[in-house]
């Protein structure tokens, strides 16, 4: 198993260029399923998870094809793949797939829109908390769906196809709000989707879906409305910047010091987590290129935060903020209210020398003067990347095993870190 070594204390400097947004890419390729033509998408990220979902698309009859390099592309292009889904042949998700990764449930909405049926494993635990589907289940029930449970499968039928309906959301819920936008593109008649998720990653799926030519407004609202057509056809798409990997390096930039560009970055997708940056004493400017981030000599003030839905702070960068105020001058309190059960990284932080406690679903830092690399265990994607801006400013050698865990969702981690001046390697095996 691969793990990833790092020796702290130097300042970042140079340029990253952002990928893709992975939680884009994901609902994207699972959108090819609503369409026998081509959908073709651009600045998709090179990732284990996009892998994974390619295979779990392949077993329903999708077929990808990922063109070689061209003349002048470098290895910083994220690359174009073309899916096509002429012919479903399966509409069973098996569990081996979907217990791999959560997301691949979500093909439940495009199959059953489609075909008139799918059955798809229950995700099943994961380690962030217990993770339902009951909000998926309940947003294709308002579309006419019959559910059943069985074996360990949601079974979701609708043979004479779905129908528009009202769906008012309890929750904000992106996997439930994704699951209702592909859902009611091919039902019959109008949907209005109330309370929806409002990140970033659902108004570039939307978007995606209008090209394709189903007819969704209020993108960028919580109030969605979809006027259902008969088919869907091929597009072309760019996926959006990842706004967690921006947030990512935009930490560990301010928790080392230094000055880097954040290439292709746009600010307006993570306000809520540049506004808390600033806070922290950290320079934060858009430019033409992207985002450019800077600290230098003045210590981090610490901050209050608290994780909410889009536009708010987001939970994805939770772990990456808590291993910065490690080191703030002062006490700060962190509050999770997406994930119950989210603080996995925090007896790993504390293996650096990190004082934090716990308090029900807030966690309060209290900054120390120095972190010490020591070995530590990757628990989850985010939480696993904290642990590498953690030990980037911690004084010598830290070893960060399991980083499968980062594979799943940052593109090149240790070469977009190295080349900022990080001592940073992949030990292999
Ligand atoms: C997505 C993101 C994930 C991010 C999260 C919150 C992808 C691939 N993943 O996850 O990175 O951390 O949004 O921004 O885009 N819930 C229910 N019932 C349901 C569905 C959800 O109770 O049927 C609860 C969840 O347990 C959680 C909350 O709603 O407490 C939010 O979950 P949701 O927004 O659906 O997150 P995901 O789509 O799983």
């Amino acid at each position: 198993m691969d793990r990833i070594r790092i020796v702290g204390g130097r300042p970042l400097k140079g340029s990253i260029p952002i990928s893709g947004a992975k939680n884009a890419t994901l609902p994207l390729m699972i959108a090819s399923l609503l369409t026998d033509q081509t959908l073709i998408l651009d600045n998709v990220p090179r990732l284990a998870d996009v892998s994974l979902l390619q295979r779990i698309l392949s077993n329903h009859g999708v077929d990808m094809m990922v063109p070689g390099k061209r003349p002048g592309e470098s290895q910083q292009n994220g690359h174009t793949i073309h899916i096509v889904a002429s012919r479903i042949v399966d509409t069973t998700a098996p569990y081996d797939l979907v217990s791999k990764m959560r997301a691949s449930f979500w093909v439940i909405a495009p199959l059953v829109a489609r075909m008139g049926e799918a059955k798809v494993s229950m995700p099943g635990g994961c380690a962030i908390g217990t993770r339902p589907v009951d909000l998926l289940i309940m947003a294709l029930e308002k579309l006419g769906a019959k559910i059943e449970i069985d074996g360990g499968y949601v079974i979701a039928r609708a043979k004479d196809g779905l129908k528009g309906g009202e769906i008012k959301f309890p929750k904000v819920t992106v996997s439930g709000t994704h699951t209702a936008l592909m859902a009611a593109v091919l039902a019959r008649g109008t949907t209005v989707i109330e309370n929806a998720a409002q990140e970033p990653e659902i108004g570039d799926v939307a978007d995606c879906l209008n090209k394709m030519g189903a007819r969704i407004s209020g993108i960028g609202t919580s109030r969605l409305i979809i006027e259902g057509v008969t088919r869907l056809g091929g597009a072309r798409h760019s996926v959006l910047p990842d706004r967690i990997e921006t947030g990512t390096y935009a930490m560990a930039v301010a928790m080392t010091g230094g000055d880097v560009l954040l290439e292709g970055a746009r600010p307006e997708l993570l306000q809520s987590a540049l506004d808390v940056l600033a806070q922290t004493g950290t320079e934060v400017s858009a430019t033409n290129e992207g985002i450019r981030i800077k600290r230098n000599g003045a210590g981090i003030s610490p901050v209050d935060v608290t994780t909410d839905p889009f536009p708010g702070f987001p939970t994805d960068l939770q772990a990456q903020l808590m291993a910065l105020m490690t080191m703030a001058k002062g006490t700060s309190r962190i509050t999770e209210t997406i994930f119950e059960n989210r603080f996995m990284h925090v007896q790993e932080l504390a293996r650096l020398g990190a004082r934090i406690a716990l308090d029900g679903q807030t966690a309060v830092v209290t900054g120390v003067d120095k972190l010490r690399g020591a070995p530590v265990m990757a628990t989850d994607l985010r939480a696993s990347v904290g642990l590498v801006i953690g030990a980037l400013a911690a004084e010598g050698e830290t070893m960060v095993n399991r980083v499968y865990h980062l594979d799943r969702g940052f593109e090149r981690l240790e070469d977009k870190l190295g080349a900022c001046g990080a001592a940073i390697e992949r030990v292999s095996g």
